[in-house]
């Protein structure tokens, strides 16, 4: 689809859903309709953490939370950018002289995310000129949900869909990706944009990062009795801070004295043979976290794959307690959101996303929402933790046009 028509303006007023706000916002600011709004969802990471830039697996799956982008051409060459949550006015910024040294700073930081997505796609020579977006997001900042990646994939697939460039959804995530690591600075793997570009409803999605082949696994949670509980802990995180970064490199280092390609090439049954040869307790750990993490995306695959979900509980605590000591990504609120879910009854809990903050997932039955839920809360209480934000949820769709 090539986003060239103009909004419809019957269509635009009715049903009064998110994207006509998002179209309302833009004819408000612009002066005129967009010629669409695309939308790109927040991700939950169900097993699979820090995996992605050990060419290993992932199972993350697309929240009903999303950042919309209504856009429309202009005929100058020049974009400008909004965003309705940020009071950061029009940021206004002119193709040729975009330069990652040099990324939109300060309040309008978040233009950082959509420039550099405009940057990585004429970087890859493709014919996108102006263009006038607002952006409308309902994705939490800072909770590891990926907000950063749902800016940058709506963006990508609305300068895409403006000027009728055809790509594939991979196609979309790694031009996504490319902007967060190049421009915007941040080093991560592909898992968030994957997700955000090419999950689908009902389904986690599977990931080779390696390979990129992707399996839409149908995830049901209501319909085998159980709720999937995100806690955000409202302790922000910030990857580019150098914590992410350090463990990146003790993986990469730790599988070049290995004589390894990347940790995904060791095979779990070859572990503490591998351990042995490694001087660094930190490596150990290191390498050890990504191995065992491997493993439990295959089994949690498998369980889900037999309808087993229940029986995923625990490799979802086993994955926890290997980011929390192996790792050492957690922190005390991620620690107590899951400790505290697991003894209200929960099947199992982990933190999900990069860490250091940020969200915790718990796998509960329906009916013990409100306890999991009450006990969270008093035990953040207790601790004098900032009151955590608790929400359920389903998979949702990945990234498209929604008006
Ligand atoms: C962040 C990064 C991802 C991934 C996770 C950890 O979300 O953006 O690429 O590395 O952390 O699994």
């Amino acid at each position: 689809m090539t986003g060239t028509e103009p909004v419809d303006e019957a269509a635009r007023t009715e049903g009064g859903g998110p994207a006509h706000r998002t179209a309302d916002g833009f004819r408000r600011l612009y002066g005129s309709p967009p010629e669409g709004v695309w939308a790109a969802p927040g991700r939950v990471n169900l097993i699979g953490e820090h995996t992605d830039y050990n060419d290993g697996f992932a199972l993350p799956f697309a929240l009903p939370q999303r950042t919309e982008v209504a856009a429309a051409r202009r005929a100058d060459g020049t974009v400008r950018l909004h965003s309705a949550d940020i009071p950061s006015g029009v940021v206004t910024v002119h193709p040729a002289e975009l330069d990652p040294a040099r990324p939109p700073a300060g309040a309008a930081g978040w233009a950082a995310y959509p420039a550099g997505v405009l940057w990585a796609l004429l970087e890859a020579g493709l014919p996108v000129g102006g263009a006038d977006l607002h952006v409308r997001s309902d994705v939490p900042a800072g909770a590891g949900l990926s907000s950063s990646a749902a800016l940058e994939v709506a963006t990508a697939l609305a300068l895409t869909e403006l000027y009728g460039i055809a790509l594939t959804r991979p196609e979309l995530a790694a031009l996504a990706r490319r902007a967060e690591n190049a421009y915007v600075g941040v080093p991560c793997g592909v898992m968030d944009q994957t997700a955000s570009a090419c999950a689908t409803e009902g389904h986690a999605l599977h990931l080779d990062t390696r390979t990129l082949e992707q399996r839409h696994i149908p995830f049901d949670c209501a319909a085998a009795g159980l709720r999937l509980l995100v806690v955000d802990t409202r302790v922000k995180h910030d990857l580019a801070d150098g914590a992410y970064a350090e463990r990146l490199a003790s993986c990469h280092g730790a599988a070049a004295e290995l004589g390894l390609t990347a940790l995904r090439d060791l095979p779990y049954a070859e572990l503490d043979a591998a351990l042995a040869r490694l001087d660094d307790p930190v490596r150990v750990r290191r390498v050890r976290h990504v191995v065992t993490e491997n493993e439990r995306v295959v089994r949690v695959e498998e369980l889900l794959r037999a309808g087993r979900l229940r029986e995923t509980g625990p490799l979802l605590t086993e994955g926890h307690a290997s980011l929390r000591d192996d790792y050492e990504v957690s922190c005390p609120e991620l620690d107590l959101a899951v400790a505290t879910a697991n003894a209200a009854g929960a099947h199992g809990a982990r933190m999900t996303g990069g860490g250091f903050g940020g969200s915790a997932l718990a796998l509960i039955d329906t009916d013990a929402e409100e306890a999991v839920t009450a006990a969270i809360a008093k035990a953040f209480d207790a601790a004098g933790f900032t009151a955590p934000r608790v929400t359920a949820a389903a998979p949702a769709a990945g990234a498209q046009r929604v008006l």
